[in-house]
């Protein structure tokens, strides 16, 4: 078989492999179009995912979709129990919503630090009515209406009270040690 000449504007490459040959082509369009399309996604999908963290992976998707489910579930029935409050505490869309009501209702007294200034300080060890969770949700139920903490519980509602409840818990460790003491006595700023 005689090979076919290339045609007048083709080029053969040098190389000839078992006598088969090459002719000097440009890649087409689309076959370039389609690479640099590539390094450019490539950079963009990198940078969402990896340089700036804006997309989560598969499992922080699945966290946090199960934490958005589990809020939804704690407050459809807010339970006020020990373990059920405890766990309000370690879920993060619960314990921004308790941040949000505290600082909106609670920090003109406690500070939005916690740290006391009218009411005591609810970040240390130290509590007046009891450190428990059920017994500090007691104190938002009841107030201390003769040292001026007002009963939140009839005026904000259960859920809202135990999200608060839940804020107050995320500075805290299940089975740290509670002391009681019998006033608060507010210190000097160190
Ligand atoms: C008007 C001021 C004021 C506001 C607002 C206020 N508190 Fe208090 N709170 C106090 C005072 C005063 C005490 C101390 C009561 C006592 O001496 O027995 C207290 C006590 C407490 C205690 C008991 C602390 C302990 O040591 O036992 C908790 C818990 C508490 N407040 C939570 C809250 C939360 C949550 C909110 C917002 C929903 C809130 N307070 C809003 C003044 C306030």
């Amino acid at each position: 078989m005689t090979p076919i000449p290339p045609p007048e504007d083709e080029t053969l490459r040098h190389h000839s492999f078992d006598g088969i040959q090459e002719f000097d082509k440009r890649l087409p369009n689309w076959w370039l179009m389609t690479l640099y399309g590539a390094i450019l996604f490539w950079v963009g999908y990198w940078a969402y995912f990896q340089w700036f963290h804006v997309g989560l992976d598969g499992p922080q998707a699945v966290t946090r979709e199960m934490t958005k489910i589990e809020a939804a579930r704690l407050a459809a029935a807010p339970t006020t129990d020990n373990a059920s409050l405890w766990k309000m505490s370690r879920n993060p869309v619960i314990v921004e919503a308790g941040r949000t009501t505290f600082n909106t209702l609670c920090a003109s007294c406690h500070t939005e630090k916690l740290t006391g200034a009218i009411g005591p300080n609810l970040v240390d060890h130290l509590w007046i009515h009891g450190g428990t969770p059920t017994e500090i949700y007691a104190t938002l139920e009841k107030g201390v209406l003769a040292k001026g903490m007002p009963a939140w519980v009839p005026v904000i509602g259960a859920k809202k009270s135990a999200e608060a409840v839940a804020y107050i818990l995320s500075f805290h460790q299940e089975g740290e040690p509670i002391e009681v003491q019998a006033a608060w006595i507010p210190q000097a700023p160190k």
